[in-house]
């Protein structure tokens, strides 16, 4: 949410800031802008639009200069227009910075300056910050952030420079991603690691409280009382084919069609043939811990939280322990009750979601264990909980989740079989058939990716629709909601999942000659009810599109279309019946002109409330 660039170096910084705002356009794209300083001050261009129109615009009118800072953005406060791009300055144009978070008390600080005779140029509310800053006492520009934070409420990723300190750049930390990026003789800050990926791979993630100055002659990492902190180099495994197109025309097609590698990827090492277990070291759970939980909570927003639903499935069956599943930013202002057992699972592909995060910092709060399903390496998520299964999924760019969704679901398939195995709920012979089962997914994947040309007509033919109905039962209820929220996602097509029994209690209503309705169907024990619900649409004239199984039988006198996807056990069944979902949506999107990887008004990294 926002994306931060800031480079100090011997280099040109113009065309590198816009370089890794094109990386991180993902995480907003509703305006951006840049600050350079130029030899005599600091001078700022912006723009709402896309990055590409300020390249456009920063071509035509080059700023010189080594060291500067960069913004992209998706609005909280303040419309997305060019005044309130970042960077933002103060009253005399000598400071300029970029934010990504939420200032919370910024009414108040507005009015405190205002009153003090700040002009403010901008309705946003980090522009309060830039109004701080000018006031504030010290003798660097790092001690005066560190005094203006102090009135600060909210979050923050925060790079600021000032004219009077030329060279300089002063990065701060709280609640908001920032890492730096040490390259030879120069010195990066980003939001995310893909923004610094092709300059460096050694990056400091910073920590919550930090505050790091950054000058040609290199970095420190300070503490609010200005004590120096050591912070560790890490090295970042993804290399740069992970964050290009590589002839896709979308991220989003090339993340679909990566899925067959990317559950490879996350199973990879972690299956154990002989014993019919999984080997999930990370997790820090050892067999006494695994037969102390006595349920477990599942936290998640978005794509994540369904697939927490599918895990809830694999858990209860595989480790015969009670799941509840719960929206974080729900959850996060409920009251939590402490249970003595209770694993709580915080599943987030970015590992910065705000809501997830709260959620599992009040789940710790209340005692609880608890363990993160995350991609990003290193994320915040990650690092604040007590262990966890990494995806190695590889970066996720196209906004609409799609690989990070199958490799969850690949993920807590390995938490169910460790759980169930270490509680001696699933002996070795099942154990040793859901690993044969899980060895053969990427190999089905493949298979299922040859239903693209089959889906894109169909696409053709639903392209217009004004809404959509999605049902599925059991394990693949989830994949219902999964598949209608990457339509709406991404083609602003009105979709609903529904679970299919549940749609005679009220969506039926819905249903005439026009409306599609969409069955996830594989062969499973709810086969046949799934048949019945199909008829129930028929019957008042619903055009039914079916995913089923190999195996299923010919349903041409019931639906419209029949998709059919290899057959694996019901509990794996989600990691294929979502593709051709993901394909229908991305082709209908494509049809309809929309773009595809930066829908509107969706960010990919939601680290604001
Ligand atoms: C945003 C994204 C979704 C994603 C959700 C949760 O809404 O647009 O694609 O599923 O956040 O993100 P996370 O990174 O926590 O999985």
């Amino acid at each position: 949410m926002c994306g931060i660039v800031g480079y100090v170096g011997t280099r040109q910084a113009g065309p590198l800031l816009l370089d890794g705002l094109h990386r991180l356009e993902y995480r907003g794209y509703d305006s951006a802008g840049v600050a350079i300083q130029n030899g005599t001050g600091v001078q700022v261009m912006k723009l709402a639009g896309r990055v590409a129109a300020l390249r456009t615009q920063l071509d035509g009118a080059p700023i010189a200069g080594t060291t500067g800072i960069a913004h992209t953005r998706w609005a909280t406060h303040g419309a997305p227009t060019t005044r309130n791009a970042h960077p933002h300055s103060d009253c005399d144009g000598i400071i300029a910075l970029v934010h990504n978070g939420i200032i919370e008390n910024a009414d108040a600080l507005r009015a405190a300056l205002e009153a003090q005779g700040h002009d403010f140029a901008t309705d946003t509310d980090t522009e309060t910050l830039a109004h701080l800053i000018e006031d504030a006492a010290g003798d660097t520009l790092e001690a005066r952030v560190i005094a203006a934070l102090t009135h600060v409420e909210g979050t923050y990723g925060l790079a600021v420079m000032s004219a009077a300190e030329p060279g300089k750049i002063v990065v701060a930390r709280l609640g908001s991603p920032v890492l730096l990026g040490i390259g030879d003789d120069e010195l990066f800050v980003a939001s995310d690691a893909s923004a610094v990926l092709e300059h460096t791979r050694s990056v400091v993630y910073l920590d919550d409280g930090d505050i790091a100055v950054l000058t040609p002659d290199g970095y420190h990492v300070l503490d609010r009382e200005s004590h120096v902190q050591l912070r560790e180099v890490d090295d970042v495994a993804w290399d740069l084919a992970q964050i290009e197109l590589g002839g896709y025309p979308h991220f989003m097609l090339k993340e679909i069609c990566e899925q067959a590698d990317t559950v490879r990827a996350t199973l990879r090492g972690r299956l154990i043939g002989e014993r019919g277990t999984a080997r999930l070291n990370g997790l820090n759970l050892t067999s006494e811990d695994c037969r102390a939980i006595r349920r477990v909570v599942i936290v998640a927003c978005g794509t994540s939280w369904h697939s927490g639903l599918v895990g809830r499935e694999l858990i209860e069956e595989l480790a015969g322990l009670p799941v509840q599943v719960e929206y974080a930013s729900e959850y996060r202002y409920r009251r939590i009750l402490a249970e003595p057992g209770t694993l709580t699972i915080a599943i987030s592909q970015s590992g910065e979601t705000a809501d997830t995060l709260e959620a599992m910092r009040a789940a710790k709060g209340v005692g609880s264990r608890v363990v993160g399903i995350v991609n990003v390496v290193g994320s915040t998520i990650a690092r604040e909980c007590q262990g966890g299964i990494y995806l190695h999924a590889g970066p996720e760019i196209g906004v609409a989740s799609t690989k990070a969704f199958t490799s969850q679901i690949v993920a807590l398939a390995l938490l169910g079989l460790y759980l169930g195995r270490e509680r001696g709920r699933l002996d070795e012979e099942a154990g040793r058939e859901l690993v044969c089962r899980l060895i053969q997914l990427p190999q089905l994947i493949t298979r299922t990716l040859e239903i693209e040309r089959q889906v894109k007509a169909l696409a053709r033919r639903f392209a217009s629709a004004p809404n959509f109905l999605y049902l599925g039962r059991g394990v693949n209820f989830p994949v219902a909601l999964e598949g209608a929220l990457k339509l709406k996602e991404i083609s602003y097509i009105h979709a609903e999942g529904y679970p299919a029994a549940e749609m005679k209690h009220g969506p039926i209503a819905l249903i005439d000659e026009n409306m599609p309705v969409l069955f996830v169907a594989p062969k499973d024990h709810v086969y046949g009810k799934v048949c019945s619900n199909m008829q129930e649409v028929r019957a008042r004239r619903g055009r039914i599109i079916a995913v089923t199984s190999e195996g299923n039988g010919d349903l041409s006198a019931l639906v419209e279309e029949q998709l059919r996807v290899p057959a694996t056990v019901p509990l794996l069944s989600p990691v294929l019946t979502i593709i051709p979902l993901q394909l229908l949506a991305y082709h209908i999107a494509v049809l309809r002109g929309c773009d595809v990887d930066r829908p509107r008004n969706l960010a990919k990294s939601v680290t604001v409330e």
